[in-house]
């Protein structure tokens, strides 16, 4: 049985209105589609399970033919925040001679954002780019560009809009901020 929804007076506090995020998912929408105008198509990457509210707004703004892919990846496979990260699902396309734009709901670390860069890299599409909703500045380790990002955030541990913390609070409409002083995050994305 899934837990039962947050109650009222237990709703983490916010960080990041709904407002705030969907103006701009907007934004962010109308510069990559006009930064693309002349790609022909893109394919968007989703990595699950935290990006998939994010791309679904992010896709529906777009003007440009797009496509939809998603791959999960898990990271803290020990509960701590190891850095290591491992493929748990690849996406069926083929993305060679393509134009890809990996989508992401929070970049920590940066570590999974490395770790996908370079595995798709490698698979030789026409170009290569990141956009993330929310980065955590002062946590950032490993060299990623963010073409597009929504917002820098404080180190604390946040949930909602697809961020989860032990698969709770995922499908709340803003971006809050979850008390807790334990170290771990989920295990799947
Ligand atoms: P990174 O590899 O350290 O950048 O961590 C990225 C992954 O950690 C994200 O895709 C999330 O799954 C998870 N994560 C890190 N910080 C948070 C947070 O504040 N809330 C929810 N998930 C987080």
């Amino acid at each position: 049985m899934a837990d039962p929804p947050p109650a009222e007076h237990d709703l983490p506090p916010v960080l990041i209105s709904e407002e705030a995020i969907v103006q701009r998912v907007a934004e962010l929408a109308g510069q990559i589609s006009s930064d693309y105008a002349q790609a022909g198509e893109i394919v968007l990457v989703g990595v699950l399970k935290g990006a998939f509210i994010f791309l679904a707004d992010l896709a529906r703004r777009l003007t440009i033919e797009r496509r939809v892919e998603f791959i999960a990846l898990s990271s803290y496979p020990s509960g701590a925040r190891s850095g290591a990260v491992r493929l748990l699902m690849d996406m069926r396309c083929d993305i060679r001679g393509r134009h890809v734009l990996v989508v992401e709901d929070i970049v920590d670390t940066g570590s999974t954002l490395r770790y996908l860069l370079d595995m798709l890299g490698a698979r030789e599409p026409a170009s290569l780019r990141c956009c993330a909703l929310v980065r955590k500045k002062e946590r950032l380790r490993s060299e990623v560009e963010i073409r597009y990002l929504g917002f820098d955030i404080p180190d604390r541990w946040v949930v909602g809009y697809g961020l989860d913390y032990r698969e709770r609070y995922r499908t709340l409409p803003y971006i809050g901020i979850m008390d807790t002083s334990e170290e771990d995050g989920p295990q799947d994305g």
